[in-house]
């Protein structure tokens, strides 16, 4: 990682992963969306990937109390192992042991759901001294490919301060997001941010730059989400927050991302992450390629 050191950079990463799943029902009256998987692998694990790779050495899982089996899913499965280290299903095991082996995985609870900026201050008591930042990565959404997170480190390097993740998108689609006020900078990719707004109508949206979930956050984000009132749908946002810090000098700028996304909240959006991963696998990727041309040539 070119410019960020360890005082810049990260070592903690919050994963807020409470919410009821309302979209998902009935699945999640029984599996915490988290764990559905994306092909065969749960999306948290794919998050939990994608923080160890940018640096994370711990990941802090807020979750609800009847919903633990989300932390659960990273601890080691001894009698599961040995049966398959017996049968020399050496792939099997190594998938079995990774999420564990990515990070240390430790848990909050959020006792009530009282929004994404709730959920995240339940993690501070989890810090230490050394955590001078945080990165905060919303599990409903893959940034793809990974490495965001990377260059959001070396933003923080260059200017302090705060930084998040954009996706430019078409203004009529801006209203479920949270949307920046920005200013260019010398690189392109990377835009000053000057004020923060959740949920705006497109009229409203200061522009079409939307937070895509994932967050490098100055250690003041705690301060600040102490000091803000319930916003948008009665809850207490991210958001305000990092427009708090904005409007008291504290420097944010957001990375503006070209890849993919996909949105694993909905089924619409999780079925979409699905069968991209699926494509690219080469187990399942030929023949559900020739099953889709097949599929659709016969859809009416
Ligand atoms: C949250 C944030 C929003 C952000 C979005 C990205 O909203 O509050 O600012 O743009 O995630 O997915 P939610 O999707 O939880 O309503």
């Amino acid at each position: 990682m070119t410019g960020a050191t360890i005082e810049t950079t990260f070592r903690t990463a919050i994963v807020p992963a409470a919410g009821l799943g309302t979209r998902f029902l009935p699945a999640t009256k029984a599996v915490p969306k988290e764990l559905l998987p994306v092909v065969d692998t749960p999306g948290i694990e794919l998050v939990a990937s994608e923080a160890a790779e940018a640096g994370a050495r711990r990941m802090v899982i807020v979750t609800s109390p009847d919903k633990k089996s989300v932390v659960d899913y990273f601890s080691s499965k001894p009698e599961l192992e040995a049966t398959l280290e017996r049968k020399g299903k050496t792939a099997q095991l190594e998938k079995v042991r990774r999420a564990g082996e990515l990070l240390d995985v430790e848990v909050a609870i959020q006792e009530e759901a009282l929004g994404l900026g709730h959920a995240v201050a339940q993690a501070e008591p989890n810090l230490d001294d050394d955590d001078t930042a945080v990165a905060v990565l919303l599990p409903d959404d893959l940034v793809l490919p990974t490495g965001v997170l990377s260059k959001m480190a070396e933003v923080r390097a260059r200017y302090g301060g705060s930084v998040l993740c954009a996706f430019d998108i078409p203004k009529e689609q801006i209203s479920p997001y949270g949307v920046f006020d920005v200013s260019d900078t010398d690189d392109a990719d990377v835009k000053r941010v000057h004020g923060m707004v959740e949920k705006p109508a497109p009229e409203d949206a200061p522009s079409t730059y939307a937070a895509a979930g994932r967050y490098l956050l100055d250690r003041a984000i705690f301060d600040a989400l102490g000091r803000i009132e319930p916003g948008s749908g009665g809850e207490l946002q991210l958001t305000d927050a990092v427009a708090l810090l904005i409007s008291e000098g504290h420097p944010v700028h957001v990375v503006v991302h070209h890849g993919g996304r996909h949105d694993l909240g909905n089924p619409g959006g999780f079925l979409r992450a699905a069968v991209d991963f699926a494509l690219d696998n080469p187990d399942y990727g030929p023949s559900l390629r020739e099953w889709l041309i097949e599929r659709i040539g016969t859809a009416h």
